[in-house]
Parts: C-alpha cells; sequence; structure tokens
C-alpha cells in the first residue's frame, strides 16, 4: 500500500508568520494514517520552517535547485545547501520553472541528478498545456518529460523520485482535471514506469496537482493511482490545506 503525500507549493508566496501559523495548526493535528504532509517554502524560510516544523508531521521542502555544486554561480542555491538548512524534498520541473524560466528537459534531468546527489527527495512535475491536451497529445508530452529523465537514471535513482502530474491548463485557474481525467494520466504514467520494473510502477508516489482544494481532493485522491496532491493556491491558508489533509484518510 502506497503512502499518500500531501505536499503544500508556497511558489513565491508566504511570510514568517505563515510559517508560525502552519507549525502552530500542525502541531497538534492527527492527521490521517497513510498521510505525510509536506511544505515547499521560499527559500528564505526554509531553515526557519524546519526548525519550527520539528514537533510537527510536517516536512520541509525546495521548489528548485541549481544544477551545480558550488561555484561561483551567482544568485544560486545548491543541493547540499538545502540539506544543510533541513529540507528533504525538492520540486523539479514545475511548469512554471519550463516556461517561465527556460528549464527543458535536459536541463530538468541534470537538476534531478543534483537533489540526488545530495540525497533529497525529487518531486518531479510532468503536464500537458491545454493546446497539447486539444491536439490529442497528452499522453506522448507527460510520458516523453518522463522518460527524458528516467531514461537517464538507474533503478536505484528512479526509486528515489515522486511524480507529480499537473496539467498546465489546471494550475491557478480554478479549473481542476477531472478525477477521470486525472486517473488516466496517472494510469499511463505508472504503465510507462512498468516497462522499466513493476516493482518501481507499484512502488511509485504520483500526485496530482492543479486547483486541488478541499472541495474536489476527496474524490482525486480516491482514484487508485492518485497517491497525493501538490497543492498551490489552498496550501497559503492553514484551514483549506489541513481540510485536504484530512479528506486524504
Ligand atoms: P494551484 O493549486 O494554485 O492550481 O497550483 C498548483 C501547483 O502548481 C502546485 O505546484
Amino acid at each position: 500500500m502506497r503512502t499518500l503525500l500531501i505536499a503544500g507549493n508556497w511558489k513565491m508566496n508566504g511570510s514568517l508568520a505563515l510559517v508560525d501559523a502552519f507549525a502552530r495548526a500542525f502541531a497538534s493535528v492527527k492527521l490521517p494514517a497513510r498521510v505525510e504532509v509536506a511544505l515547499m517554502v521560499p527559500f528564505p524560510y526554509l531553515g526557519v520552517a524546519a526548525e519550527t516544523f520539528q514537533e510537527t508531521p510536517l516536512t520541509v521542502g525546495a521548489q528548485t535547485l541549481s544544477d551545480r555544486s558550488s561555484g561561483a554561480f551567482t544568485g544560486e542555491v545548491s543541493g547540499a545547501m538545502l540539506v544543510d538548512v533541513g529540507a528533504r524534498l525538492v520540486l523539479v520541473g514545475h511548469s512554471e520553472r519550463r516556461s517561465l524560466f527556460g528549464e527543458d528537459d535536459a536541463a530538468v534531468l541534470a537538476r534531478v541528478q543534483a537533489a540526488l546527489e545530495h540525497g533529497l527527495r525529487p518531486v518531479l512535475c510532468l503536464g500537458e498545456t491545454l493546446e497539447e491536451r486539444e491536439a490529442g497529445r497528452t499522453e506522448s508530452v507527460v510520458i516523453g518529460q518522463l522518460a527524458a529523465v528516467c531514461d537517464a537514471l538507474d533503478p536505484a535513482e528512479r526509486a528515489r523520485l515522486v511524480l507529480a502530474y499537473e496539467p498546465v491548463w489546471a494550475i491557478g485557474t480554478g479549473r481542476t482535471a477531472s478525477p477521470e481525467q486525472a486517473q488516466a494520466v496517472h494510469s499511463a504514467i505508472r504503465g510507462r514506469l512498468a516497462a522499466y520494473s513493476p516493482a518501481l510502477a507499484e512502488g511509485m508516489q504520483i500526485l496530482y496537482g492543479g486547483s486541488m482544494k478541499a472541495a474536489n481532493a476527496g474524490e482525486l485522491l480516491a482514484q487508485p493511482d492518485i497517491d497525493g496532491g501538490l497543492v498551490g493556491g489552498a496550501a497559503l491558508q492553514v484551514d483549506d490545506f489541513l481540510a485536504i489533509c484530512q479528506s486524504a484518510g
């Protein structure tokens, strides 16, 4: 039985006060069995979040990392630094990184490899645009993004990934994929993983992201191949995020 992971992605939002509000709310919360919760916070809040969340079930993650280990790369943050301040997970290949910051498949692979090298769990994001969906290319795009990374990893490395299917047209739009639409893509992803190894396919956590909120989380998380959520807007309100975590039981 796979564990469910609910991960909040604050993007370029949040504050020290919000870190504190999450720490207080989650200190006394009883989560359903089989549910893990993580918050991907902006770089400046990582260290304090890791410390403040120690008495809570919350794990801390970053939203990106450099593909280099150290050196003269002004403004970049390495995997080693993320580990140093207590991050355990890192998003890689989020559609905003791909579309706004020019990260192509090669750049995504390099960041996954950097994360693995430093002992971080990469949460590899995959997803098609509306245009690609309407052209009937959803599966080929998503599987192409998956293969661009997984083909280059060895089996032990593949097993350390978490995947997140985030249809670009559902991110921040209020337009969620239906449970059937999401399940169909998750099932295709798991099918492709089985070509590497049935055990990999069976064990892989595949999260859904894109306008997930308390009102739709339950039916999405009830799908057989959806193993959690990657939550943007609704992860900025403690009560909304807690409600999603509770609905994962
Ligand atoms: P929203 O939940 O705001 O649609 O964002 C999803 C997302 O991009 C999480 O990484």
